[in-house]
This record gives structure tokens, C-alpha cells and sequence, in this order.
């Protein structure tokens, strides 16, 4: 799905890369070719993971951000990966063998049915995926089931402020190329808050730049071939909206 021809251009990775909210300090701490400029915000520089903690990342990708809970939760902790793609699972677990990280483990697997033991984890991050999930409210489910009572998820995805235009909501193109699977923000917050999550908070949202859009290089296919004008791109791209989100699974006792 991810091809590598349209994603590794240096210069977009590493503009995406700064639009994500990665420092230069923490992309340099992490292995070359970890970061495919695929995400959409950097939940680990917000996060509350600590030293000592099993962290899990829904999605993991070519792993950046696993790499950076990885120097964060040190030789006591644990970051578990999970992705459904091969060609993504290899690449990171090569990332990880090739630059002697211990604490780091990719499984194969769908975010909507995890390969993790129920109430094992103490963060869960996500950077840019549950959007491409048919079936968000498993994905959330999923979630709660593997976090430890008193864990925290903090995802970063996009959403949208309006439903989308028609003809990109039933594009199987647009689905893959990460918009016409966002769901309105409302919806989002609500299917976190059935899973069973509380102190649900917002703790991000910014507009994903137009310019930035315009650029991917998947998009500029997928504009040409529609023939959407800049115009209405420019429109589309307000309603589109990068958040972060906190919730937390709370201790009953
Ligand atoms: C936009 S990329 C983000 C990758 C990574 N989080 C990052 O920031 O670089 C989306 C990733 O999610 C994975 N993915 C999409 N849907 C998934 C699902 N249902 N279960 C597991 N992985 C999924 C894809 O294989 C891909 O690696």
C-alpha cells in the first residue's frame, strides 16, 4: 500500500518530519529510514511514558516513534509495535537489529484485533492510523483491552470538522492515501468515550497545511487524476484537522 518509490523523498520526509513536531535532535536519535514522513504529529514528545514502561504503538510503520519511547523507557521498559503490512514489519525490525535496539519488538498484526495480552500495557500511542481503520470503535475496544487499569492513550490522527465531499468519501483511492477514511471529530471522541476511556481531552488540533497537502506526493496523483482544483483542495483541507488526543483508562475499584 506504502510504496517506498512515492515516500522516500528525503525533502518531504523531513519537511513532514518537522510538521509532525519532531525535533532535529529527535530525528537524529533514531535510526535512518525509521521515518517514512507517514504521521501526523508526534504523540511521544507529549506523552506521559516514562522510564520502566511497556509502551505500544498502533501502526508502528518503519517505527519512529517506537525508537523514540524506546530511549525514553529504557532497559526496564518494553515498546511493542504493531503493524499489518510485511514490507513495514521487516523494515522495522531491520531498524532494530541493524541499530542494537533490545527494548523494541514489531508484531505483525491488526490494530482492530491486537496481538497483546489484555491489561499489559502502560501507554498506547498511534501516529496517523486509526483513521484508516473500517472499524474505529474495534480499534478503541482493542485499546482498552490491552491497557493496564490507570494507562493512558495518546493518539495523534486526523479528523475532520464536516463530512467530506461525496466523490472523495467513496474513493477507494483517496481511502488509501489517508482522508477518505477520517471520520468527523465528534464521532472520533464518541467512539473512544464508548470503548470505555475517561478524561477524554483534546490536546491538540491544528489544521493540516494546504501547501503540505498539495506536496504529498500520493495526493498530487490523486488531484490530477480527479481533477480537483487547488481551490476546492485548499477548501477540503480546512475541515481536515490534525489531533492529539489524551484518555485514559481509569482504576474502579
Ligand atoms: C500513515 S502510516 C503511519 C506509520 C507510523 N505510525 C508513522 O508515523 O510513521 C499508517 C501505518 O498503519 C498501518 N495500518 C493501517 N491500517 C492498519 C490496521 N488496520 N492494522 C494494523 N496496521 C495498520 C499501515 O500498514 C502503515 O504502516
Amino acid at each position: 500500500m506504502f510504496s517506498k518509490a512515492n515516500y522516500l523523498d528525503s525533502d518531504f520526509i523531513q519537511s513532514a518530519g518537522k510538521v509532525a513536531g519532531y525535533s532535529d535532535e529527535e530525528l537524529k536519535s533514531i535510526p535512518d529510514g525509521a521515518n517514512l514522513g507517514l504521521g501526523c504529529g508526534n504523540p511521544v514528545a507529549l506523552s506521559l511514558i516514562k522510564e520502566g514502561d511497556v509502551v505500544l504503538d498502533l501502526g508502528s510503520g518503519a517505527g519512529v516513534d517506537c525508537f523514540l519511547a524506546s530511549n525514553i523507557v529504557g532497559d526496564k521498559g518494553l515498546v511493542i509495535g504493531v503493524d499489518m503490512t510485511t514490507e513495514m514489519v521487516e523494515r522495522a525490525r531491520e531498524n532494530a537489529k541493524n541499530n542494537g535496539y533490545r527494548n523494541v519488538e514489531f508484531r505483525q498484526g491488526e490494530i482492530e484485533a491486537l496481538p497483546v495480552e489484555s491489561a499489559s500495557v502502560d501507554v498506547i500511542i498511534s501516529n496517523c492510523v486509526i483513521n484508516l481503520s473500517t472499524d474505529k470503535p474495534r480499534v478503541f475496544q482493542e485499546a482498552y483491552r490491552v491497557l493496564k487499569p490507570g494507562g493512558t492513550m495518546l493518539v495523534s490522527d486526523m479528523a475532520l470538522l464536516e463530512d467530506l465531499p461525496d466523490y472523495l468519501k467513496g474513493s477507494v483511492e483517496g481511502y488509501v492515501r489517508c482522508i477518505a477514511g477520517a471520520i468527523r471529530k465528534d464521532e472520533y471522541l464518541e467512539s473512544i468515550k464508548q470503548a470505555g476511556f475517561e478524561e477524554i481531552s483534546v490536546i491538540g488540533e491544528s489544521h493540516f497545511p494546504a501547501e503540505l497537502i498539495a506536496e504529498q506526493p500520493l495526493l498530487k496523483e490523486l488531484v490530477t487524476k480527479m481533477n480537483i482544483p487547488m481551490s476546492e483542495l485548499q477548501r477540503i483541507g480546512g475541515t481536515v484537522v490534525s489531533l492529539k488526543i489524551a484518555a485514559k483508562k481509569l482504576v474502579h475499584l
